[in-house]
């Protein structure tokens, strides 16, 4: 006992020495039981002191007795703040935050800047399902069943057999249109236009380095008594020079054919090759780049839709595509990989 003594003492100090504010009240615990639990090194040693002769029982006790002192004094003073509950852990809101704060991915920019222009020209945002039925993504639209134009749709349909008209992941914004026309039939009258766009997810069976499977479009409509072909070239025109940012924008309006549309136009941008990146704008090597579908709504689908003696005229475009443009994003893939370095270099 005498010779184990220093042992003693220094693993009753070790885990002495352990205790501090990290320990958890298990830990307290614990520890109290292996110092002075029924088996604790200090409560055998105190049984162990019959064996010694008087006077170094006298010696040896005192001197356990400091050591038992010792331990609980360290165990009292933790618990004691515990109950004060002083040792939660303190909030410092003098430490300086980190400095990563996120930003927006490049596609909520582009959306956004849609927004503020389309809103700034009047025209209201409107939605419509992803999940379509062919009415509204085809025959309302002049695209019956047997119509060649299906074909370059890659249409992702959805078998339900005992639904009349088959439902489909929209091939394009313009089913919308209709939608719009339907719901908004009363509010036009008189002096009022109608005006409408809308942005979202289209689908097409379609992947291949520039295309992919799920895609975005943006969409505008604008039905009024008087409305023009010089009108939409005019919209068009304001939107993409807005959009784009550049003092001068070559636009190239050509004849194009859409089954909804009468005229049909396709529009161009002039683009060139700056350090391997696309850009918008003037160039002697420039090339035209096509960015958007539009027409005059074809009469047919007014008067379906009951709209009689009003004009109306859309247009369509692949928002990926005017973000790449815009941002020089070369990868159309890139907008879902999302990886981290992407986002922060494209992200605002
Ligand atoms: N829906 C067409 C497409 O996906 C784009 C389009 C062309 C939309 C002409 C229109 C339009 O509104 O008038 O290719």
């Amino acid at each position: 006992m005498i010779k184990n003594f220093k042992q003693i003492e220094q693993t009753v100090c070790d885990i002495t020495n352990k205790i501090s504010i990290e320990s958890n009240k298990n830990d307290l615990q614990i520890i109290k039981q292996q110092v002075i639990g029924r088996n604790g090194i200090l409560t055998k040693a105190f049984t162990e002191l019959r064996n010694l002769s008087k006077e170094t029982k006298i010696d040896v006790a005192k001197k356990l007795n400091n050591l038992r002192d010792h331990f609980l004094k360290k165990y009292e003073e933790i618990i004691t703040k515990y109950k004060n509950n002083t040792l939660k852990t303190k909030i410092d809101t003098t430490i300086p935050s980190l400095s990563f704060h996120g930003v927006l991915h490049p596609f909520s920019n582009i959306i956004a800047d849609i927004k503020r222009i389309m809103f700034a020209m009047g025209f209201n945002y409107e939605e419509g399902p992803s999940i379509e039925n062919e009415y509204y993504n085809f025959e309302a639209l002049n695209i019956s069943s047997n119509h060649s134009s299906r074909d370059s749709h890659d249409t992702f349909y959805l078998y339900h057999t005992e639904q009349k008209a088959k439902k489909l992941l929209r091939t394009h914004t313009t089913s919308v249109q209709i939608r719009a026309l339907e719901s908004e039939k009363n509010k036009i009258n008189g002096n009022t236009s109608l005006r409408i766009f809308s942005i979202g997810d289209v689908y097409r069976r379609d992947d291949d380095a520039t295309h992919a499977p799920m895609f975005h479009q943006f969409e505008g409509l604008l039905i009024s008594q008087d409305t023009s072909i010089a009108e939409l070239k005019g919209y068009i025109t304001r939107f993409l020079v807005s959009f784009f940012e550049v003092n001068y924008l070559p636009i190239r309006f050509r004849p194009h054919y859409f089954p909804f549309t009468e005229p049909s136009i396709e529009v161009d941008i002039m683009c060139y090759k700056e350090n391997d990146k696309l850009k918008v704008g003037k160039c002697s090597n420039g090339n035209w780049m096509e960015i958007l579908g539009a027409g005059m709504i074809s009469r047919n689908i007014l008067d379906r839709a009951g709209y009689d003696n009003v004009n109306g005229f859309a247009f369509g475009m692949g928002i990926e595509r005017l973000a790449m443009l815009k941002l020089g994003i070369q990868n159309l893939h890139d907008f879902v990989g999302s990886s981290y370095p992407w986002i922060m270099q494209y992200g605002v």
